[in-house]
């Protein structure tokens, strides 16, 4: 669904330019349910954008299906915005109509795109448990409401690639379990992909994938502003195998018998193939190629 291959975003403002990606390498499969994580100004939200449309990528590969988001043209782009990606933020507010009634606000973007789909857009407002609701004016919702009434409307074009915002920043923990688990019935029943950006650690464990992005940076602005990043506070640890600068810690899903599934890219800068070594220091686990040990396995060098 999605491919980049070293994307860069450069912002130009004035004679400044902040680098807000910097070779950013992510393949996320049709189908994936899955979750950015990082913290504020690592380029989330650059990455959504660019992925949505609504920025231009300076350099490097960024495909969603059969659409080069680089080559496009801006036609083009109206008409992959329109049919291919939906989009919800944080703060829906200002793309919805308080005076509009539930099932109005789903059926107005429907209408800008001249097929008005009532039934679908019912459809819509049941799947993300809005029944009853769907009369009721977007003013007379809670926020929570209306955070659900912005999902619906996100899916009101059909898209394949559902992009999340900090989806659940501004609402409490029950609304934000209930947003996820919406997303996850979405993403089983309609197969949708879908991408969340946050930067809740809790919400690792709702998802089927998350990658951790943190250097979206420059270098040096990087550890300006983030002496001592870490996603958990921990110290940062640099990826030293080559093809792998611009590229994160994977966080991965751990099952019931303790599997886990170490992302390719990691295995193929150390060339592991079938074998891997497993060290437990009392804090982290340390897989490594077995020939980067020496014998004992003790080898910290
Ligand atoms: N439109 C813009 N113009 C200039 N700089 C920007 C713009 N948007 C984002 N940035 C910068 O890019 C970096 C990444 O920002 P952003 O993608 O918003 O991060 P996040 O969503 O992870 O908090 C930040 O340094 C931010 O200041
Ligand atoms: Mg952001």
């Amino acid at each position: 669904m999605i491919h980049c291959e070293g994307l860069v975003k450069i912002y130009k403002t004035d004679d400044l330019e902040v680098v807000a990606l910097q070779g950013l390498n992510l393949t996320v499969e049709d189908g994936e349910l899955m979750a950015i994580i990082g913290n504020s100004g690592s380029g989330k939200s650059t990455l959504l954008n660019t992925l949505g449309g609504l920025d231009r990528p300076s350099a490097g590969q960024v495909k969603v299906g059969p659409w080069d988001l680089l080559k496009i043209t801006e036609e083009e782009l109206v008409q992959y915005k329109r049919e291919t990606v939906g989009f919800i933020w944080q703060n829906n507010a200002r793309n919805l109509l308080p005076y509009l009634t539930a099932l109005e606000n789903v059926e107005m973007p429907m209408m800008l795109s001249g097929k008005v789909d009532r039934e679908y857009a019912k459809q819509l407002l049941e799947w993300v448990g809005l029944k009853e609701r769907m009369y009721n004016k977007l003013h007379q919702l809670s926020g929570g409401e209306q955070q659900r009434v912005a999902i619906a409307i996100s899916l009101s074009n059909r898209p394949k690639l559902l992009l999340a915002d900090e989806p659940t920043g501004s609402v409490d923990t029950a609304t934000s379990d209930m947003i996820m688990g919406i997303f996850r019935k979405l993403n089983r029943e309609i197969g949708v992909t879908i991408v969340i950006v946050t930067h809740d650690m809790t919400l690792a464990s709702k998802v089927d994938r998350v990658v951790a992005i943190r250097d979206g940076l420059t270098s040096t602005e990087f550890i300006k502003r983030n002496p001592n990043i870490g996603l958990d506070g921990s110290d940062s640890v640099q990826p030293t195998a080559k093809g792998l600068t611009g590229v994160h810690e994977a966080y991965v899903v751990v099952d019931r018998v303790g599997r886990l599934q170490v992302p390719k890219e990691f295995l193929t800068a150390l060339g592991i193939k079938d074998k891997a070594t497993m060290e437990f220091d009392g804090e982290r686990i340390i897989i490594s190629s077995p020939k980067l040990l020496g014998g004992n396995g003790n080898d910290k060098s």
